[in-house]
């Protein structure tokens, strides 16, 4: 029963990047027809980092966390998690590795905070169907631990008070929050967070840019994540990855690849999809702990 909490007894105990790899992207290739959406791409997640994945528009970020959980294969290349090699793995293996996801687009179930969270234990469950449906003492006691985990998680992402709140009386904020609490209730090693703060105002931001922090700090899980928002990503990432028509076109620290002129002119230049690379000082770009 250990198991069900490994990682992290209780959340918001001291940080342990204890049995946390490396992910290692290499030279990965996907293709849909004639489009290429990945082009060689490669990256490594450091134990323990955030990592931010960035680019305009339609540049791959989304087809690479396909990858990377197994939703889209790679026509060529390498994804190494430690020394499990993902890229022929079926989307529930990687994650029962410890790769864990949320999506650009809110996918929740009908039903309570709770009932969202506790989905998020499934592949941690053991107690078979039968066990389960007559109560027997094993499966109680299992199903009572599951709940007191998924508890403690809805305490430490900011979402104790909603608990048993239906999931379609949630703000906006709230549900991307419920998410990213389900997929932490998957106890990860690698957390992929596609565009975590997306449609956020800027309180609702601030505080999810807390919890993404607190999730690396105090748990020592690796995050990688996709986002617009500049202002978050500088402040918050230890590497950048930066992608554009499906090609890595730089990388390295948020102050380098803020100063990248090939970084630069792909923001700037590249047409009505582009954004600009803003000053981590604007307006949307309050201090992350
Ligand atoms: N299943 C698919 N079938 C065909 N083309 C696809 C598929 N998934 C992605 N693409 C294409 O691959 C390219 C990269 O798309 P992707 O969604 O990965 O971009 P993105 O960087 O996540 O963009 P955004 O910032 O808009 O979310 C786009 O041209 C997109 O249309
Ligand atoms: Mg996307």
């Amino acid at each position: 029963m250990r198991e069900l909490l490994r990682h992290a007894a209780s959340p918001g105990t001291s940080s342990s990047q204890e049995g946390v790899p490396a992910l290692t992207v290499e030279d990965v290739t996907v293709r849909f027809a004639g489009l290429t959406a990945l082009d060689c791409v490669g990256f490594t997640v450091a134990p323990g980092s955030v990592h931010a994945l960035i680019g305009p528009n339609g540049a791959g970020k989304s087809s690479c966390f396909n990858v990377l959980s197994g939703v889209y294969r790679a026509a060529s290349g390498s994804v190494r998690f430690g020394e499990a090699e993902l890229t022929a793995l079926p989307p529930h293996r990687i994650a029962a590795l410890g790769v864990a996801r949320t999506f650009q687009n809110i996918v929740l179930t009908r039903g309570t905070v709770a009932d969202n969270l506790l989905l998020g234990r499934q592949t941690l469950t053991r107690a078979g169907f039968t066990a389960t449906a007559l109560r027997l003492p094993s499966a109680v006691r299992e199903q009572r631990l599951h709940r007191e985990r998924v508890r403690e998680i809805a305490d430490f992402t900011g979402l104790g008070a909603l608990f048993d709140a239906p999931v379609a009386l949630l703000s906006y904020g709230d549900r991307k929050r419920v998410e990213l609490a389900r997929a932490l209730c998957m106890e990860p090693r690698l957390l992929l967070l596609d565009e975590p703060v997306a449609g956020m105002n800027t309180a609702e931001r601030l505080g999810m840019a807390r919890t993404i922090a607190h999730i690396r700090d105090a748990l020592g899980v690796s995050v990688l994540i996709v986002e617009h928002d500049m202002g978050m990503v500088m402040r918050m990432a230890d590497e950048v990855t930066v992608l554009d028509f499906g090609r890595r076109i730089g990388g390295g620290s948020p102050e380098a690849v803020q100063r990248d002129p090939a970084v630069v002119r792909a923001y700037l230049g590249g047409g009505p999809s582009s954004a600009t690379i803003p000053a981590p000082d604007g307006p949307d770009t309050e201090q992350a702990p």
